[in-house]
Protein backbone atom coordinates (compact mmCIF):
# COMPACT_ATOMS: atom_id res chain seq x y z
CA UNK A 1 0.00 0.00 0.00
CA UNK A 2 1.67 2.89 -0.83
CA UNK A 3 2.22 6.06 1.43
CA UNK A 4 -0.41 8.68 0.76
CA UNK A 5 1.57 11.60 1.07
CA UNK A 6 4.80 10.01 -1.19
CA UNK A 7 1.79 9.58 -4.36
CA UNK A 8 0.30 13.22 -3.81
CA UNK A 9 4.03 14.23 -3.85
CA UNK A 10 4.73 12.14 -7.20
CA UNK A 11 0.69 13.62 -8.25
CA UNK A 12 1.89 17.34 -7.71
CA UNK A 13 5.74 16.57 -9.19
CA UNK A 14 4.45 15.22 -12.17
CA UNK A 15 1.13 17.37 -12.94
CA UNK A 16 -1.74 15.24 -12.19
CA UNK A 17 -2.96 16.77 -9.36
CA UNK A 18 -1.93 20.26 -7.29
CA UNK A 19 -3.77 21.35 -4.62
CA UNK A 20 -5.56 24.10 -5.27
CA UNK A 21 -4.64 28.40 -4.74
CA UNK A 22 -1.03 27.05 -3.43
CA UNK A 23 0.51 30.46 -4.23
CA UNK A 24 -2.08 32.21 -1.49
CA UNK A 25 -1.01 29.26 0.96
CA UNK A 26 -3.83 26.61 -0.35
CA UNK A 27 -7.98 26.06 0.82
CA UNK A 28 -8.36 22.44 2.56
CA UNK A 29 -10.32 20.20 0.59
CA UNK A 30 -9.69 21.74 -2.70
CA UNK A 31 -7.85 20.22 -5.51
CA UNK A 32 -6.83 20.86 -8.93
CA UNK A 33 -6.08 18.76 -11.99
CA UNK A 34 -2.85 19.29 -14.22
CA UNK A 35 -2.15 18.15 -17.53
CA UNK A 36 -2.04 14.09 -16.65
CA UNK A 37 -4.66 14.45 -13.87
CA UNK A 38 -6.89 16.23 -16.31
CA UNK A 39 -6.38 13.63 -19.27
CA UNK A 40 -6.38 10.81 -16.54
CA UNK A 41 -9.73 11.94 -15.69
CA UNK A 42 -11.00 12.40 -19.11
CA UNK A 43 -10.06 8.96 -19.74
CA UNK A 44 -11.94 7.14 -16.90
CA UNK A 45 -14.98 9.50 -17.50
CA UNK A 46 -14.71 7.90 -21.89
CA UNK A 47 -14.86 4.34 -20.07
CA UNK A 48 -17.82 4.73 -18.00
CA UNK A 49 -19.42 6.56 -20.47
CA UNK A 50 -18.77 4.30 -22.95
CA UNK A 51 -20.36 1.85 -20.74
CA UNK A 52 -23.48 4.20 -19.49
CA UNK A 53 -24.48 5.49 -23.03
CA UNK A 54 -22.72 2.62 -25.58
CA UNK A 55 -23.72 -0.55 -23.60
CA UNK A 56 -26.65 0.53 -21.55
CA UNK A 57 -28.12 2.94 -23.96
CA UNK A 58 -28.98 5.60 -20.85
CA UNK A 59 -29.09 9.28 -22.30
CA UNK A 60 -27.24 12.05 -21.05
CA UNK A 61 -27.75 15.36 -19.93
CA UNK A 62 -25.77 18.46 -18.49
CA UNK A 63 -27.90 21.07 -16.33
CA UNK A 64 -27.33 23.87 -14.07
CA UNK A 65 -24.77 23.34 -11.10
CA UNK A 66 -26.65 26.56 -9.37
CA UNK A 67 -30.48 25.55 -8.21
CA UNK A 68 -33.11 28.04 -6.60
CA UNK A 69 -34.22 26.82 -3.00
CA UNK A 70 -37.06 25.27 -4.10
CA UNK A 71 -35.48 22.28 -5.64
CA UNK A 72 -33.16 21.59 -1.94
CA UNK A 73 -36.65 22.37 -0.09
CA UNK A 74 -38.16 19.75 -2.34
CA UNK A 75 -35.05 16.93 -2.58
CA UNK A 76 -34.67 16.94 1.49
CA UNK A 77 -31.50 18.72 1.26
CA UNK A 78 -32.15 21.93 3.05
CA UNK A 79 -33.60 20.06 5.77
CA UNK A 80 -31.71 16.78 6.19
CA UNK A 81 -28.25 17.73 4.79
CA UNK A 82 -26.08 18.28 7.31
CA UNK A 83 -23.24 17.37 9.56
CA UNK A 84 -23.10 17.75 13.30
CA UNK A 85 -20.55 21.09 14.17
CA UNK A 86 -18.52 22.51 17.29
CA UNK A 87 -16.39 25.48 17.76
CA UNK A 88 -13.61 25.44 20.06
CA UNK A 89 -14.55 28.36 22.34
CA UNK A 90 -11.36 30.08 22.58
CA UNK A 91 -9.85 30.03 19.04
CA UNK A 92 -13.04 29.63 17.35
CA UNK A 93 -11.62 26.91 15.44
CA UNK A 94 -15.30 24.48 13.75
CA UNK A 95 -14.39 20.95 14.09
CA UNK A 96 -16.97 18.27 12.72
CA UNK A 97 -18.52 16.79 16.33
CA UNK A 98 -17.97 13.15 15.36
CA UNK A 99 -14.42 13.52 14.20
CA UNK A 100 -13.44 14.47 18.01
CA UNK A 101 -14.68 11.18 19.98
CA UNK A 102 -13.85 8.11 17.42
CA UNK A 103 -11.00 7.27 19.80
CA UNK A 104 -13.70 5.95 22.63
CA UNK A 105 -16.93 5.16 20.40
CA UNK A 106 -17.47 2.61 16.92
CA UNK A 107 -19.39 4.70 14.55
CA UNK A 108 -19.44 8.25 15.94
CA UNK A 109 -21.21 9.71 13.06
CA UNK A 110 -24.53 8.02 14.03
CA UNK A 111 -25.12 9.86 17.45
CA UNK A 112 -27.49 12.42 18.13
CA UNK A 113 -26.01 15.84 19.78
CA UNK A 114 -26.56 15.02 22.75
CA UNK A 115 -24.66 11.20 22.93
CA UNK A 116 -22.06 13.33 21.57
CA UNK A 117 -21.79 15.92 24.14
CA UNK A 118 -22.02 13.19 26.95
CA UNK A 119 -18.93 11.71 25.20
CA UNK A 120 -17.20 15.07 25.55
CA UNK A 121 -18.47 15.16 28.95
CA UNK A 122 -17.17 11.76 29.71
CA UNK A 123 -13.98 12.15 28.51
CA UNK A 124 -13.15 15.66 28.62
CA UNK A 125 -12.96 16.35 25.11
CA UNK A 126 -11.06 20.15 24.28
CA UNK A 127 -10.20 21.62 21.05
CA UNK A 128 -7.02 20.00 19.64
CA UNK A 129 -5.86 23.25 18.36
CA UNK A 130 -5.31 25.23 21.72
CA UNK A 131 -7.18 22.81 24.31
CA UNK A 132 -9.89 25.55 24.63
CA UNK A 133 -13.37 24.34 26.03
CA UNK A 134 -15.97 23.26 23.07
CA UNK A 135 -18.87 24.85 22.60
CA UNK A 136 -22.47 23.47 21.85
CA UNK A 137 -23.43 21.40 19.26
CA UNK A 138 -25.63 22.43 15.97
CA UNK A 139 -26.36 20.95 12.63
CA UNK A 140 -24.84 22.69 9.64
CA UNK A 141 -25.86 22.69 6.31
CA UNK A 142 -23.37 21.45 3.77
CA UNK A 143 -24.73 23.35 0.90
CA UNK A 144 -22.89 26.34 -0.10
CA UNK A 145 -25.54 29.42 -0.25
CA UNK A 146 -25.33 31.96 -3.16
CA UNK A 147 -28.11 33.78 -4.51
CA UNK A 148 -29.60 34.13 -7.72
CA UNK A 149 -29.41 37.79 -9.43
CA UNK A 150 -28.50 40.90 -7.89
CA UNK A 151 -29.68 41.22 -3.71
CA UNK A 152 -30.60 38.17 -1.99
CA UNK A 153 -34.28 38.28 -2.87
CA UNK A 154 -33.94 34.48 -4.76
CA UNK A 155 -31.66 32.02 -2.73
CA UNK A 156 -29.70 29.76 -4.59
CA UNK A 157 -27.90 26.46 -3.82
CA UNK A 158 -24.74 25.12 -5.47
CA UNK A 159 -25.58 21.51 -6.55
CA UNK A 160 -24.63 18.80 -3.97
CA UNK A 161 -25.23 15.94 -6.25
CA UNK A 162 -25.93 16.32 -10.01
CA UNK A 163 -28.66 13.92 -9.68
CA UNK A 164 -30.90 16.16 -8.56
CA UNK A 165 -30.81 17.98 -12.16
CA UNK A 166 -31.80 14.94 -13.87
CA UNK A 167 -34.68 14.53 -11.25
CA UNK A 168 -35.92 17.86 -12.44
CA UNK A 169 -36.10 17.81 -15.81
CA UNK A 170 -37.69 14.51 -15.58
CA UNK A 171 -41.03 15.30 -17.39
CA UNK A 172 -38.91 16.62 -20.90
CA UNK A 173 -36.77 13.00 -20.16
CA UNK A 174 -39.74 10.90 -20.13
CA UNK A 175 -41.56 12.83 -22.96
CA UNK A 176 -37.95 12.71 -24.97
CA UNK A 177 -38.29 8.85 -23.69
CA UNK A 178 -41.94 8.59 -25.32
CA UNK A 179 -43.67 8.10 -22.28
CA UNK A 180 -42.15 4.75 -21.36
CA UNK A 181 -40.37 3.25 -18.53
CA UNK A 182 -37.46 2.09 -18.11
CA UNK A 183 -35.14 4.90 -19.14
CA UNK A 184 -31.95 5.75 -17.91
CA UNK A 185 -30.28 9.40 -17.25
CA UNK A 186 -26.42 9.93 -16.73
CA UNK A 187 -24.72 13.45 -16.03
CA UNK A 188 -21.23 14.36 -15.15
CA UNK A 189 -19.93 17.31 -13.24
CA UNK A 190 -19.37 19.30 -10.19
CA UNK A 191 -21.02 19.01 -6.98
CA UNK A 192 -20.61 21.33 -4.35
CA UNK A 193 -20.26 20.02 -0.41
CA UNK A 194 -19.04 22.82 2.51
CA UNK A 195 -17.11 20.44 4.35
CA UNK A 196 -16.52 21.39 7.71
CA UNK A 197 -13.32 19.64 8.02
CA UNK A 198 -11.96 18.25 4.88
CA UNK A 199 -9.02 15.47 5.64
CA UNK A 200 -7.93 12.38 4.16
CA UNK A 201 -6.11 14.20 1.00
CA UNK A 202 -8.95 14.06 -1.69
CA UNK A 203 -11.25 11.41 0.12
CA UNK A 204 -13.19 14.34 0.96
CA UNK A 205 -13.31 17.71 -1.23
CA UNK A 206 -15.66 21.01 -1.11
CA UNK A 207 -16.05 20.78 -4.93
CA UNK A 208 -16.08 17.82 -6.61
CA UNK A 209 -16.56 15.82 -9.34
CA UNK A 210 -19.51 12.61 -10.20
CA UNK A 211 -20.29 10.89 -12.41
CA UNK A 212 -24.45 9.39 -11.78
CA UNK A 213 -26.70 7.60 -13.20
CA UNK A 214 -30.64 7.23 -12.50
CA UNK A 215 -32.37 4.87 -14.13
CA UNK A 216 -36.33 5.52 -14.18
CA UNK A 217 -38.45 2.19 -13.86
CA UNK A 218 -41.58 0.55 -12.72
CA UNK A 219 -41.73 -0.14 -8.90
CA UNK A 220 -43.42 -3.65 -9.89
CA UNK A 221 -40.87 -4.75 -12.44
CA UNK A 222 -37.04 -4.59 -11.09
CA UNK A 223 -36.54 -7.20 -12.99
CA UNK A 224 -33.36 -6.72 -15.98
CA UNK A 225 -33.49 -7.95 -19.52
CA UNK A 226 -29.82 -8.40 -19.28
CA UNK A 227 -29.41 -9.89 -15.61
CA UNK A 228 -29.17 -13.85 -17.45
CA UNK A 229 -26.25 -12.55 -18.86
CA UNK A 230 -24.30 -11.13 -16.00
CA UNK A 231 -25.94 -13.78 -13.50
CA UNK A 232 -22.75 -16.29 -12.59
CA UNK A 233 -20.10 -13.47 -12.31
CA UNK A 234 -19.04 -13.24 -8.45
CA UNK A 235 -19.56 -10.19 -6.28
CA UNK A 236 -17.79 -9.99 -2.89
CA UNK A 237 -21.11 -8.73 -0.55
CA UNK A 238 -21.22 -7.39 3.10
CA UNK A 239 -25.27 -7.81 3.70
CA UNK A 240 -26.47 -5.63 6.34
CA UNK A 241 -28.07 -8.43 7.65
CA UNK A 242 -25.16 -10.18 8.81
CA UNK A 243 -22.48 -7.43 8.06
CA UNK A 244 -19.77 -10.37 6.99
CA UNK A 245 -18.16 -10.75 3.68
CA UNK A 246 -19.56 -13.17 1.48
CA UNK A 247 -18.36 -13.96 -2.24
CA UNK A 248 -21.42 -15.23 -4.22
CA UNK A 249 -22.54 -15.01 -7.72
CA UNK A 250 -25.09 -12.26 -8.61
CA UNK A 251 -27.63 -14.56 -9.43
CA UNK A 252 -27.34 -16.30 -5.65
CA UNK A 253 -27.09 -12.69 -4.74
CA UNK A 254 -30.89 -12.28 -5.71
CA UNK A 255 -31.91 -15.53 -5.04
CA UNK A 256 -31.17 -15.63 -1.75
CA UNK A 257 -32.49 -11.86 -1.02
CA UNK A 258 -29.16 -10.83 -0.14
CA UNK A 259 -29.40 -8.08 -3.01
CA UNK A 260 -33.22 -6.76 -2.99
CA UNK A 261 -34.03 -7.33 -6.78
CA UNK A 262 -32.19 -8.23 -9.89
CA UNK A 263 -31.63 -4.37 -11.08
CA UNK A 264 -29.78 -3.20 -7.84
CA UNK A 265 -27.51 -6.44 -8.06
CA UNK A 266 -27.35 -6.01 -11.91
CA UNK A 267 -26.06 -2.03 -11.55
CA UNK A 268 -23.72 -3.59 -8.58
CA UNK A 269 -22.17 -5.74 -11.20
CA UNK A 270 -21.64 -3.14 -13.95
CA UNK A 271 -19.98 -0.86 -10.90
CA UNK A 272 -17.65 -4.13 -10.60
CA UNK A 273 -17.02 -4.20 -14.25
CA UNK A 274 -16.13 -0.42 -14.55
CA UNK A 275 -14.09 0.14 -11.95
CA UNK A 276 -11.81 -3.27 -13.03
CA UNK A 277 -11.55 -2.07 -16.55
CA UNK A 278 -10.34 1.16 -15.18
CA UNK A 279 -7.69 -1.07 -13.13
CA UNK A 280 -9.32 -0.92 -9.20
CA UNK A 281 -7.99 -4.34 -8.22
CA UNK A 282 -10.64 -7.00 -7.63
CA UNK A 283 -8.98 -8.47 -4.68
CA UNK A 284 -9.00 -4.59 -2.53
CA UNK A 285 -13.27 -3.92 -4.16
CA UNK A 286 -15.84 -5.29 -2.25
CA UNK A 287 -19.67 -3.95 -1.67
CA UNK A 288 -21.25 -3.35 1.29
CA UNK A 289 -25.11 -2.73 2.35
CA UNK A 290 -25.81 0.46 4.29
CA UNK A 291 -26.90 -0.35 7.52
CA UNK A 292 -30.51 1.14 8.05
CA UNK A 293 -29.51 3.46 10.63
CA UNK A 294 -26.88 4.78 7.71
CA UNK A 295 -28.74 5.26 4.94
CA UNK A 296 -29.33 8.76 3.17
CA UNK A 297 -32.75 10.46 3.80
CA UNK A 298 -34.09 9.72 0.37
CA UNK A 299 -32.81 5.85 -0.21
CA UNK A 300 -34.73 2.46 0.68
CA UNK A 301 -31.74 0.56 0.22
CA UNK A 302 -27.77 1.81 -0.95
CA UNK A 303 -24.73 -0.60 -1.58
CA UNK A 304 -21.56 1.35 -1.21
CA UNK A 305 -18.19 0.22 -3.40
CA UNK A 306 -15.59 0.28 -1.36
CA UNK A 307 -12.16 -0.32 -2.30
CA UNK A 308 -8.83 -0.85 0.07
CA UNK A 309 -6.67 2.06 0.37
CA UNK A 310 -3.91 3.53 2.09
CA UNK A 311 -6.65 5.30 4.62
CA UNK A 312 -8.52 2.02 5.07
CA UNK A 313 -11.76 1.22 3.39
CA UNK A 314 -13.58 4.12 1.11
CA UNK A 315 -16.39 4.28 -0.43
CA UNK A 316 -15.95 5.65 -4.02
CA UNK A 317 -19.32 4.50 -6.12
CA UNK A 318 -23.17 3.85 -4.31
CA UNK A 319 -25.68 2.39 -5.72
CA UNK A 320 -28.87 3.24 -4.80
CA UNK A 321 -32.32 2.40 -4.54
CA UNK A 322 -34.34 5.60 -3.99
CA UNK A 323 -37.61 4.26 -4.23
CA UNK A 324 -40.04 7.60 -5.47
CA UNK A 325 -38.79 9.69 -3.21
CA UNK A 326 -37.37 12.66 -5.60
CA UNK A 327 -39.88 12.38 -7.73
CA UNK A 328 -42.95 12.73 -5.64
CA UNK A 329 -41.55 14.89 -3.62
CA UNK A 330 -40.96 17.21 -6.56
CA UNK A 331 -44.45 16.15 -7.87
CA UNK A 332 -45.40 17.86 -4.65
CA UNK A 333 -43.96 21.20 -4.38
CA UNK A 334 -43.88 22.19 -8.08
CA UNK A 335 -47.33 20.93 -8.43
CA UNK A 336 -46.45 18.77 -11.65
CA UNK A 337 -47.77 15.62 -12.23
CA UNK A 338 -44.79 13.07 -12.18
CA UNK A 339 -46.42 9.78 -12.94
CA UNK A 340 -46.21 7.15 -15.93
CA UNK A 341 -49.33 5.61 -17.58
CA UNK A 342 -48.45 2.20 -16.98
CA UNK A 343 -51.07 0.41 -19.50
CA UNK A 344 -52.63 -3.04 -18.19
CA UNK A 345 -52.28 -6.11 -20.72
CA UNK A 346 -56.07 -5.88 -21.02
CA UNK A 347 -58.55 -3.11 -19.26
CA UNK A 348 -59.49 -4.20 -15.71
CA UNK A 349 -62.99 -3.65 -14.52
CA UNK A 350 -62.62 -1.51 -11.09
CA UNK A 351 -64.36 -0.07 -7.67
CA UNK A 352 -64.38 3.30 -7.67
CA UNK A 353 -66.07 6.18 -5.49
CA UNK A 354 -66.51 9.42 -6.80
CA UNK A 355 -69.12 12.18 -6.04
CA UNK A 356 -71.91 12.64 -7.86
CA UNK A 357 -74.35 15.96 -8.12
CA UNK A 358 -77.55 15.84 -7.09
CA UNK A 359 -79.21 17.60 -9.78
CA UNK A 360 -82.43 18.54 -8.96
CA UNK A 361 -81.19 20.32 -5.79
CA UNK A 362 -78.53 22.02 -7.79
CA UNK A 363 -80.97 23.09 -10.46
CA UNK A 364 -83.33 24.64 -8.12
CA UNK A 365 -81.02 26.65 -6.23
CA UNK A 366 -78.30 27.80 -9.18
CA UNK A 367 -80.67 28.15 -12.06
CA UNK A 368 -78.90 28.84 -15.19
CA UNK A 369 -75.15 27.76 -13.37
CA UNK A 370 -76.42 24.42 -12.32
CA UNK A 371 -74.12 22.84 -15.30
CA UNK A 372 -71.42 24.53 -14.05
CA UNK A 373 -71.57 23.67 -10.55
CA UNK A 374 -72.26 19.99 -11.68
CA UNK A 375 -69.10 19.79 -13.37
CA UNK A 376 -67.09 21.36 -10.55
CA UNK A 377 -68.63 18.94 -7.98
CA UNK A 378 -67.96 16.11 -10.10
CA UNK A 379 -64.24 16.92 -10.95
CA UNK A 380 -64.05 16.63 -7.01
CA UNK A 381 -62.47 13.54 -5.34
CA UNK A 382 -63.90 12.07 -1.45
CA UNK A 383 -60.73 13.05 0.08
CA UNK A 384 -62.09 16.51 -0.75
CA UNK A 385 -64.83 16.38 1.44
CA UNK A 386 -63.81 18.28 5.10
CA UNK A 387 -66.09 18.09 7.56
CA UNK A 388 -69.21 16.86 5.42
CA UNK A 389 -68.80 19.86 2.76
CA UNK A 390 -67.06 20.86 -0.50
CA UNK A 391 -65.72 23.97 -1.72
CA UNK A 392 -66.35 24.74 -5.20
CA UNK A 393 -65.45 27.31 -7.99
CA UNK A 394 -67.92 28.50 -10.54
CA UNK A 395 -66.91 32.10 -12.11
CA UNK A 396 -64.95 34.63 -9.72
CA UNK A 397 -67.42 32.90 -7.20
CA UNK A 398 -66.42 30.11 -4.01
CA UNK A 399 -68.99 27.99 -3.56
CA UNK A 400 -69.39 25.83 -0.07
CA UNK A 401 -71.97 22.86 -0.04
CA UNK A 402 -73.05 20.77 1.89
CA UNK A 403 -74.28 16.51 1.43
CA UNK A 404 -78.14 18.31 -0.11
CA UNK A 405 -76.06 18.88 -3.22
CA UNK A 406 -73.42 15.68 -3.47
CA UNK A 407 -73.15 12.42 -2.76
CA UNK A 408 -70.54 9.55 -2.80
CA UNK A 409 -71.28 6.78 -4.65
CA UNK A 410 -69.57 3.40 -5.99
CA UNK A 411 -69.16 2.59 -9.52
CA UNK A 412 -67.72 -0.07 -11.50
CA UNK A 413 -65.80 1.05 -13.70
CA UNK A 414 -63.23 -0.24 -17.18
CA UNK A 415 -59.69 1.51 -16.71
CA UNK A 416 -56.73 0.73 -19.37
CA UNK A 417 -54.23 1.34 -16.86
CA UNK A 418 -53.00 3.34 -13.53
CA UNK A 419 -50.54 6.23 -13.02
CA UNK A 420 -47.71 5.51 -10.82
CA UNK A 421 -44.67 7.20 -9.79
CA UNK A 422 -41.70 5.64 -11.32
CA UNK A 423 -38.98 4.28 -8.70
CA UNK A 424 -35.17 5.26 -8.91
CA UNK A 425 -32.19 3.28 -8.98
CA UNK A 426 -29.31 5.46 -8.72
CA UNK A 427 -25.34 4.48 -9.71
CA UNK A 428 -23.16 7.57 -8.04
CA UNK A 429 -19.77 7.67 -8.55
CA UNK A 430 -17.21 9.73 -6.74
CA UNK A 431 -15.04 10.84 -9.95
CA UNK A 432 -12.42 12.11 -8.00
CA UNK A 433 -12.14 9.17 -5.49
CA UNK A 434 -12.03 6.85 -8.19
CA UNK A 435 -9.39 8.88 -9.75
CA UNK A 436 -7.34 8.67 -6.81
CA UNK A 437 -7.75 5.13 -6.14
CA UNK A 438 -6.60 4.28 -9.76
CA UNK A 439 -3.05 5.86 -8.51
CA UNK A 440 -3.17 4.19 -5.59
CA UNK A 441 -3.94 0.58 -7.04
CA UNK A 442 -1.47 1.31 -10.31
CA UNK A 443 1.62 2.58 -7.82
CA UNK A 444 4.51 0.36 -7.19
CA UNK A 445 7.61 1.32 -5.66
CA UNK A 446 10.99 -0.86 -6.46
CA UNK A 447 13.50 0.04 -3.98
CA UNK A 448 16.10 -2.51 -5.05
CA UNK A 449 16.17 -0.33 -8.99
CA UNK A 450 14.78 3.12 -7.36
CA UNK A 451 12.33 3.05 -9.76
CA UNK A 452 8.60 3.85 -9.18
CA UNK A 453 5.84 2.92 -11.41
CA UNK A 454 2.56 3.31 -12.06
CA UNK A 455 0.67 0.04 -13.70
CA UNK A 456 -2.20 2.06 -15.48
CA UNK A 457 -4.60 0.24 -17.16
CA UNK A 458 -3.74 1.37 -20.87
CA UNK A 459 -6.98 2.67 -21.03
CA UNK A 460 -6.52 5.38 -19.28
CA UNK A 461 -2.98 5.96 -18.85
CA UNK A 462 -2.47 9.63 -19.57
CA UNK A 463 0.21 9.24 -22.54
CA UNK A 464 0.48 5.89 -24.07
CA UNK A 465 3.79 6.14 -25.42
CA UNK A 466 6.83 7.61 -25.32
CA UNK A 467 8.87 8.30 -28.53
CA UNK A 468 12.66 8.81 -27.61
CA UNK A 469 16.00 9.42 -30.23
CA UNK A 470 18.78 7.66 -28.56
CA UNK A 471 20.89 10.57 -29.17
CA UNK A 472 19.77 14.25 -30.14
CA UNK A 473 21.99 14.13 -33.59
CA UNK A 474 22.55 12.30 -36.30
CA UNK A 475 19.08 12.22 -37.38
CA UNK A 476 17.79 10.19 -34.92
CA UNK A 477 16.23 13.17 -33.11
CA UNK A 478 14.55 14.04 -36.64
CA UNK A 479 13.00 10.85 -37.40
CA UNK A 480 11.89 10.41 -33.73
CA UNK A 481 10.08 13.80 -33.71
CA UNK A 482 8.01 12.54 -37.04
CA UNK A 483 7.14 9.35 -35.36
CA UNK A 484 5.77 11.39 -32.02
CA UNK A 485 4.10 13.54 -34.41
CA UNK A 486 2.43 11.11 -36.99
CA UNK A 487 1.11 9.15 -33.24
CA UNK A 488 -0.47 12.36 -31.82
CA UNK A 489 -1.75 13.51 -34.93
CA UNK A 490 -3.97 9.87 -35.07
CA UNK A 491 -5.34 10.73 -31.87
CA UNK A 492 -3.04 8.66 -29.39
CA UNK A 493 -1.40 10.62 -26.60
CA UNK A 494 2.37 10.66 -26.85
CA UNK A 495 5.65 12.41 -25.19
CA UNK A 496 8.76 13.04 -27.01
CA UNK A 497 11.66 13.18 -24.82
CA UNK A 498 15.29 13.71 -25.86
CA UNK A 499 17.10 14.83 -22.52
CA UNK A 500 19.03 12.76 -20.26
CA UNK A 501 19.80 8.75 -20.34
CA UNK A 502 17.60 5.97 -22.04
CA UNK A 503 17.15 4.49 -18.52
CA UNK A 504 16.16 7.83 -16.92
CA UNK A 505 13.53 8.91 -19.77
CA UNK A 506 12.45 5.14 -18.84
CA UNK A 507 11.99 5.70 -15.12
CA UNK A 508 10.17 9.00 -15.96
CA UNK A 509 7.65 7.55 -18.52
CA UNK A 510 6.86 4.33 -16.02
CA UNK A 511 6.28 7.17 -13.22
CA UNK A 512 3.34 8.38 -14.68
CA UNK A 513 2.19 5.04 -16.14
CA UNK A 514 3.07 5.22 -19.75
CA UNK A 515 2.59 1.62 -20.65
CA UNK A 516 4.98 1.59 -23.93
CA UNK A 517 7.91 3.69 -25.24
CA UNK A 518 9.23 3.48 -28.69
CA UNK A 519 12.73 4.34 -29.18
CA UNK A 520 15.07 5.23 -32.32
CA UNK A 521 18.50 4.19 -32.53
CA UNK A 522 21.56 3.66 -35.10
CA UNK A 523 19.81 0.42 -36.47
CA UNK A 524 16.78 2.81 -37.85
CA UNK A 525 18.89 4.50 -40.01
CA UNK A 526 21.48 2.29 -41.04
CA UNK A 527 19.42 -1.31 -41.59
CA UNK A 528 20.34 -1.91 -45.04
CA UNK A 529 17.34 -4.30 -45.38
CA UNK A 530 15.49 -1.10 -46.36
CA UNK A 531 13.20 -1.80 -43.49
CA UNK A 532 13.55 0.99 -41.04
CA UNK A 533 12.53 -0.52 -37.28
CA UNK A 534 12.75 1.02 -33.96
CA UNK A 535 12.53 -0.63 -30.17
CA UNK A 536 9.14 -0.92 -28.40
CA UNK A 537 9.37 -1.83 -24.63
CA UNK A 538 7.05 -2.68 -22.30
CA UNK A 539 6.55 -0.99 -19.07
CA UNK A 540 5.74 -3.93 -16.73
CA UNK A 541 8.00 -6.44 -18.33
CA UNK A 542 10.52 -4.39 -19.54
CA UNK A 543 10.39 -6.67 -22.48
CA UNK A 544 11.89 -4.45 -26.09
CA UNK A 545 10.60 -5.19 -29.04
CA UNK A 546 12.00 -4.33 -32.92
CA UNK A 547 8.99 -3.17 -35.03
CA UNK A 548 8.59 -1.23 -38.18
CA UNK A 549 8.16 2.27 -38.40
CA UNK A 550 4.92 2.41 -40.89
CA UNK A 551 2.97 -0.40 -38.46
CA UNK A 552 3.55 1.79 -35.40
CA UNK A 553 0.28 3.18 -35.37
CA UNK A 554 -1.26 -0.36 -36.06
CA UNK A 555 0.11 -2.04 -33.22
CA UNK A 556 -0.67 0.80 -30.74
CA UNK A 557 -4.18 0.09 -31.96
CA UNK A 558 -3.77 -3.33 -30.85
CA UNK A 559 -2.26 -3.01 -27.64
CA UNK A 560 -5.02 -0.35 -26.58
CA UNK A 561 -7.48 -3.05 -27.41
CA UNK A 562 -6.03 -5.59 -25.46
CA UNK A 563 -3.32 -7.56 -27.36
CA UNK A 564 -1.17 -9.22 -25.40
CA UNK A 565 2.60 -7.31 -25.65
CA UNK A 566 3.86 -10.71 -26.14
CA UNK A 567 1.75 -11.58 -28.89
CA UNK A 568 3.94 -8.82 -31.43
N1 LIG B 1 -26.49 11.22 -5.49
C1 LIG B 1 -25.92 10.58 -4.38
C2 LIG B 1 -24.88 11.36 -3.72
O1 LIG B 1 -24.53 12.40 -4.21
O2 LIG B 1 -24.37 10.99 -2.71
Amino acid sequence: MPDSSELLALCKRRGFIWPSFEVYGGVAGMFDYGPLGCTLKNNIINVWRSIYKGEEKFVEIDSETISPRDVFKASGHIDGFSDLITYCQKCHTPFRADHLVEKFCKNPDKLSPGELEGLFAEHNVKCPECDGDLGQISEFNLMFKTSIGPGSIREGYLRPETAQGIFVNYLNLYRYNREKLPFGVIQIGKSYRNEIAPRQGMMRMREFNQMEAELFIDPEDKNWSKFKEIENEKLNLIPNTTLELTTITVGEAVERGVIANQVLAYFVYVTKRFLTTIGIDSDKLRFREHEKDEMAHYATDCWDAEVLLSYGWIEIVGIADRGCWDLSRHAKFSGQDMTYFRKYNSPKEVDITRIKAKNRAIGLKFKERAKDVMTEIESLKPENIKNGRITVSVGNETIELNEEFFEVILTKEKVTGDRIIPHVIEPSHGLDRILYSTLEHAYERDNEENRTILHFMPTVAPIKVGVFPLMEKDGLDKVAYKIYSDICSSGIEAYYDSSGTIGKRYARMDEIGTPWCITVDYETIEDKSNKETVTIRDRDTKEQKRIEIKSIKEILGRLLNNAKFASL
